[in-house]
């Protein structure tokens, strides 16, 4: 989700609907006195005055106020209240106010993916808070495999989203976390996601929304506060389904293409295949939903096999019926209308508005149910009932957000306000997500880290060295104090010379080569920053190239035949690079990756280069080369198709040519594993399973078969689970944390087996020239099985290896 629609004002494609949805914002600039007194006088009075639902003396009588009853029942008697066309003004993400019941207007549309950001109508930095903290892009916070870091990301992002409600300048419900799978290096909103692996994809959305929801307070070591699965929530009145926040899943499902070849995502039909679906596509919102305990879900742009993703009726019903969702659905902006206008799906505005309200969608990003849902009802092609099952869900959640129960000033979380936003806790989180993100790529020599007292004089190269828009990458708000990478650099070098050699990262004319070769022919230690920015990947843009943009590369070149001593290249940026040329070049020394990390993001690129701290970052998607990008982006196959030449797609299928692979991070330390204790063998004998569970198929090698367990309710997968003892050696001078990623791989294999994928994995701190040991626990029903053809879960029985680094351990899982 959704445009950003400054962006697209000047663009001509055939969505008029979306330019008009909301008037592009503009910046005013309000005079200091001014808003000295706006400050003063009017804006606490505007919270504080704020209109809310059940305001006594006049609106709290209604049975809808009263607390005592169920949740269920009081939204109930609200929509009994409501005539049709009320009722159909609430269908909208601006939702109507029906004055004479009480009910101000509510926008549902905020965006907070890594700090609150201005992309919806819902957030608005004008007015007591004027700055939101933007933590480092949702690719670089991956990047550090700590699940503590992401829920405390997430919890101060609902801190300051909550106070930013309480001074109205945001709703209670945000549309992050964005879930979807990495699937092509060129997606232009890979950058706002978890990366490629569908676990961890699945373990993050658990821990943003959890962490981001949580009405009683949140346990920092705890990761399930609120379970979704129950169907009590409603019913019973307790405070179980209680919402501080109100978090989203999108975009659902197998939505990662904008605008590739003559493909789009508003007319895309993905194709995806059963055992696709099953094993990569679904899981993150499986878990987002059963586990993370969601209360919205957000239905793509594109179409799966056919049908649009918001008229799916199978998609959204499997949603409420397997995995017990009790939350509203959104449309992605304008998803409805293109069902009609640009898919041609259905034959008419009525039939699109009919087709996503039977399918399960409960409301629409854009205005086109307002305009079309009455004659939908009038040609019978809507029931009155389907409407009221989306107001149900709509204004269920507002109730567990306590919407409904007075004034919201005066409710737990009530207190927070400007005091709340940019605080020097959130400053530190953002260093400390920033700094466990870090990936280091290349360090030849030893280059890395530089001894400030060894550094007599310094050059900084490129475009964006010198640039704070560059830092937050898509969905920034308004950053509390960004400080550039040359402001980073001149708090340990002050001499620290620039120069920016291009324009800007687009870099089409490197017209500033020639200073850029003169000023780091004078440094000693020369600093190229190089790679993306949001004009080349971004929402509604997907790069064609994964090669350094423009003149980069030959910048990159001059510089380092100009440089004294090999240089050092960092590279910014979400999507991954083809930087083979740097690797393999002994004049650059070093690389390193820092994604786009946010507004203290200069401080710390320093911070790393001076070994203030280790890094211990690692990818958190595949670095393919150039060539991959002859492989078609809307082929959605995940498995490799040696015959017609198809490569597959992430660490677990791709079976072509790398420049870094999925997990790769190098440190100023080395690190040595070993496995303490594992099983060598689990026996299905020893649990209560059925033999009913196991069955057999085709080896893939087109010998013998292979015998599995089939994974459903009844497996006992509990009993299966065992922990996994490590120590962690670090044979380095330097103390460090860095992430440990625990892979398996099985000795057999069905067709479309995984190569290996991940089954565990956690940071760990560990003191120079120390010993830290930790527990990470395997569940191999979860975690070491895969789909078969037919779209069903199973684990291969036989011997598994479990793989850390170069140190295996064999595992055997026998019936
Ligand atoms: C609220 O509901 C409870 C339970 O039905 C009822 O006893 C009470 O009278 C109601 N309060 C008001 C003010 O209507
Ligand atoms: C902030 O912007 C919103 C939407 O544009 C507007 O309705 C509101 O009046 C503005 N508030 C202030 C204090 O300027
Ligand atoms: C979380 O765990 C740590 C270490 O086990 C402990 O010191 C701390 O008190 C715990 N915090 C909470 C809120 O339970
Ligand atoms: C786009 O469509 C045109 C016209 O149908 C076709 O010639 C061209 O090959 C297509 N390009 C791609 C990348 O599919
Ligand atoms: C809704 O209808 C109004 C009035 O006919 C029109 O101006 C507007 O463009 C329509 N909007 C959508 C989203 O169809
Ligand atoms: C960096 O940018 C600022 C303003 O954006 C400018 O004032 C300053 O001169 C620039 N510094 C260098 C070294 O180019
Ligand atoms: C990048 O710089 C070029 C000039 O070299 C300019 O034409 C282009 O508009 C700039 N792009 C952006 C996004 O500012
Ligand atoms: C980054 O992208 C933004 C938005 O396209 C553009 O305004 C800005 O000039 C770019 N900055 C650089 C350094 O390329
Ligand atoms: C199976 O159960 C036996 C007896 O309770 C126990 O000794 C053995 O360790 C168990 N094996 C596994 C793999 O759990
Ligand atoms: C994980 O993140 C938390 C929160 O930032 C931090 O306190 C902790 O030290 C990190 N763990 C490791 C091992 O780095």
């Amino acid at each position: 989700m959704p445009f950003k629609i400054k962006k697209l004002k000047n663009k001509t494609r055939a969505l008029p609907l979306i330019q008009r949805m909301q008037p592009p914002r503009r910046r005013r600039k309000i005079p200091l006195p001014l808003l000295l007194l706006l400050l003063f006088a009017v804006l606490p009075a505007a919270g504080a005055n704020r209109d809310f639902p059940c305001k006594p003396p006049h609106f709290n009588s209604f049975p809808f106020c009263n607390t005592s009853l169920s949740i269920a029942d009081r939204v109930r008697s609200l929509i009994s209240l409501l005539t049709l066309q009320e009722k159909i003004k609430q269908l909208s993400n601006t939702a109507a106010a029906v004055p004479r019941l009480g009910l101000p207007l509510y926008e549902w549309w905020s965006e907070s993916l890594h700090g609150v950001a201005g992309n919806g109508p819902g957030v608005r930095f004008n007015g007591s808070i004027s700055t939101a903290t933007v933590f480092p892009q949702v690719i670089l916070s991956a990047a550090s495999f700590n699940r503590t870091l992401w829920r405390a990301l997430a919890r101060a992002i609902a801190i300051e989203a909550r106070a930013m409600y309480n001074a109205d300048q945001a709703g209670l419900t945000f549309w992050a976390p964005n879930i979807n799978i990495f699937r092509d290096p060129r997606w232009g909103r890979g950058q706002e996601t978890p990366g490629e692996d569908p676990m961890v994809a699945s373990v993050y959305a658990v821990d943003y929304v959890s962490a981001f929801q949580s009405q009683s307070g949140w346990n920092p070591n705890e990761s399930l506060f609120i379970r979704g699965s129950s169907r009590r929530i409603l019913g019973e009145g307790g405070d179980r389904g209680l919402l501080m926040m109100s978090a989203c899943c999108k975009h659902y499902t197998a939505y990662d293409l904008e605008k590739w070849g003559n493909f789009t995502r508003y007319t895309f039909d993905a194709q995806v295949s059963d055992q696709d679906m099953e094993d990569t596509f679904q899981p993150p919102f499986r878990s987002c939903i059963k586990e993370g305990g969601a209360s919205c879900l957000m239905c793509s742009y594109n179409q799966v096999n056919g049908v649009p993703s918001c008229a799916h009726g199978d998609l959204l019903t499997e949603i409420r019926e397997q995995w017990g969702f009790e939350g509203y659905v959104t449309s992605d902006c304008d998803a409805v209308a293109i069902i009609f206008e640009d898919q041609k799906y259905a034959s008419s505005p009525e039939d699109a508005v009919a087709d996503v309200l039977k399918a399960g969608m409960d409301i629409n990003c854009g205005k086109y149910l307002l305009n079309h849902t009455e004659s939908a009802v009038k040609l019978g092609k809507v029931k009155e009932e389907d409407i009221d099952r989306a107001l149900f869900n709509l204004f269920s959640v507002l109730f567990r957000l306590k919407l409904f129960d007075g004034n919201p000033a005066k409710q737990q979380y009530g207190e927070l306000g400007a005091g709340n936003v940019c605080t020097k806790e959130h400053r530190q989180l953002a260093f400390e997500a920033a700094r466990q993100g870090v990936v280091l790529l290349k360090n030849e020599g030893g280059r890395l880290p530089l001894r400030r007292s060894n550094v007599a004089s310094m050059a900084l190269i490129g475009p964006a060295g010198n640039r704070t828009e560059v830092l937050g990458g898509g969905y920034s708000g308004v950053s509390c104090d960004p400080k550039t990478l040359l402001d980073g650099l001149r708090d340990y070098v002050p001499s620290t010379a620039f120069a920016a050699g291009c324009a800007n990262t687009s870099c089409v004319t490197a017209n500033g080569l020639k200073e850029a070769v003169r000023v780091a022919g004078a440094a000693e230690v020369v600093v190229v920053v190089a790679g993306l920015n949001l004009t080349e990947e971004t929402e509604d843009h997907d790069r064609v190239s994964l090669l350094l943009p423009g003149k980069q590369e030959e910048l990159v070149h001059a510089v380092a035949s100009a440089s004294k001593k090999p240089l050092v290249l960092v590279l910014m940026g979400g999507g991954p690079l083809d930087v083979s040329f740097a690797k393999e070049d002994s004049r650059i020394a070093a690389i390193i990756w820092i994604g786009y990390p946010g507004e203290v993001g200069g401080q710390v690129l320093a911070e790393a280069l001076f070994g203030d701290f280790n890094p211990g970052g690692r990818l958190p998607v595949t670095w393919y080369p150039e060539s991959f990008t002859t492989v078609p982006m809307n082929d959605m196959n995940m498995r490799a198709n040696p015959s017609g030449g198809y490569p597959g797609r992430t660490y677990r299928f791709y079976t072509g040519r790398i420049v870094y692979e999925y997990g790769y991070g190098l440190s100023y330390s080395s690190y040595a594993y070993k496995f303490l204790s594992a099983p060598s063998k689990i026996s299905l004998a020893n649990s209560s399973f059925s033999e009913a569970l196991i069955d057999r198929e085709p080896a893939s090698e087109g010998h013998g078969e292979v015998d599995y367990l089939r994974i459903d309710e009844t497996t006992p997968c509990e009993d299966l689970q065992f922990t996994v003892k490590i120590s962690v050696a670090n044979n380095g001078e330097m103390e460090g944390s860095h992430a440990i990623l625990l892979f398996s791989r099985s000795d057999k294999s069905i067709r479309g087996s995984p190569k290996r994928q991940l089954v565990g994995f956690d940071r760990v701190f560990t003191a120079a020239n120390g010993v830290s040991v930790i527990d990470m626990l395997v569940d191999p029903c979860k975690h070491m099985s895969s789909a078969n053809e037919k779209g069903k879960l199973i684990l291969v029985l036989g011997a598994h290896m479990l793989m850390l680094g170069d140190t295996e351990h064999e595992l055997l899982i026998c019936s």
